[in-house]
């Protein structure tokens, strides 16, 4: 089977009526900043203490070029892949940062993971600054702050079992022996739809399909039980069906397991259906953040506006 063994892209029909689904009316819960899809009734509001605060955050890379280039030129490119970043996440809420491809939005999600340091500015999870913390003191907090790739395959061993997979950041970090391991996957395994859960626990994740890996690294991302995820275009190599069924696994989980998401894509409509507010990067800053609601009926800026413009013209030629 392929590795995206989902059946790729959807039929044009099945593409059609997800991108409805996704294009439905906002609903009412995700128009303000102030609500949340969860049963536990939390609402996070601007008055709580943010979760994740980024304040000045810049990634710029140095490119050298080649020996002769320097003897020559002595010159450096340099490439501000995030220039002067800041922004809040409050405790609840799903952010999503959207943006087209090479604006640095996978260079701002690294940084603030701390799996590249910043030049400078800083990045506060729960009021502690992780760009200065030792790779001991981050491992520690790094439990608490997970993170859903593109390709799940960027973090299951394809020589593991899926179980294995899924129990390996409990061993990491310490938080579970053998057979208490097992029973939290097994459970885990049923919360994200990957039943019988006996048969899945045994498979390996290339005899899994696109859709089936993600749920396997979602799993092993919530194993640790973190408060924040960091979703890195989770549902963009799935098809269409597919997309709306994590997305709304996604949301069902986030409930469950008191979750906060900063979400990036660069799918606008995928945005709108998951996020409550939305920041929109442009060259490596963010040029507006405004409820998912406000966004799209008022954008302020000009980039947003042509963003959301080229977003339309692209639904319209796709549907
Ligand atoms: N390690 C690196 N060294 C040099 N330049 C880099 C490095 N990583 C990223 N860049 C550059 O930084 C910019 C931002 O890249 P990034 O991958 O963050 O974009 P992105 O918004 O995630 O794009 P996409 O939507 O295609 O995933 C790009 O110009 C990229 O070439
Ligand atoms: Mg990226």
């Amino acid at each position: 089977m392929g590795r995206w063994g989902d059946g790729g892209m959807g039929e044009m029909g099945e593409t059609r009526e997800t991108r409805e689904t996704l294009n439905a009316p906002i609903p009412k819960q995700q128009t303000t900043n102030n609500k949340q899809q969860t049963t536990n009734n939390k609402q996070p509001t601007t008055k709580d203490k943010p979760l994740l605060e980024v304040t000045n955050l810049k990634q710029h890379f140095t490119l050298e070029g080649n020996l002769i280039e320097q003897l020559f030129t002595q010159e450096t490119t340099v490439i501000k892949a995030v220039d002067d970043v800041s922004f809040s996440l409050y405790p609840g809420e799903v952010l999503g940062l959207v943006g087209e491809s090479g604006c640095g939005k996978s260079t701002l999600s690294r940084t603030i993971l701390q799996l590249m340091r910043p030049t400078s500015g800083t990045v506060e999870f729960l009021g502690k600054d992780l760009t200065t913390q030792n790779r001991q003191e981050l491992r520690d907090i790094r439990r608490h702050i997970q993170m859903v790739f593109q390709d799940p395959n960027a973090c299951l061993n394809p020589l593991m079992t899926v179980g294995e997979s899924i129990a390996d950041p409990l061993f990491i970090h310490h938080l579970a022996d053998t057979t208490e391991a097992k029973s939290q996957v097994m459970a885990m395994l049923e919360r994200v739809g990957l039943t019988p859960t006996d048969d899945y626990y045994y498979r390996y994740p290339g005899e899994l399909s696109g859709g089936q890996q993600q749920r396997v690294a979602i799993a092993r991302a919530l194993i640790t039980r973190p408060s924040l995820l960091i979703c890195d275009e989770p549902v963009s190599m799935l098809d269409a069906i597919v997309q709306t069924q994590v997305l709304q696994l996604m949301r069902d989980l986030k409930a469950e397991f008191d979750l906060t998401y900063l979400f990036i894509t660069h799918d606008l409509w995928v945005a709108r259906f998951f996020c409550d507010r939305i920041a929109v990067m442009n060259s490596g800053n963010i040029v507006e953040t405004a409820s998912t609601h406000q966004l799209f009926t008022n954008p302020k800026k000009e980039y947003t506006k042509t963003f959301l413009e080229a977003a339309a013209l692209l639904a319209k030629q796709q549907g």
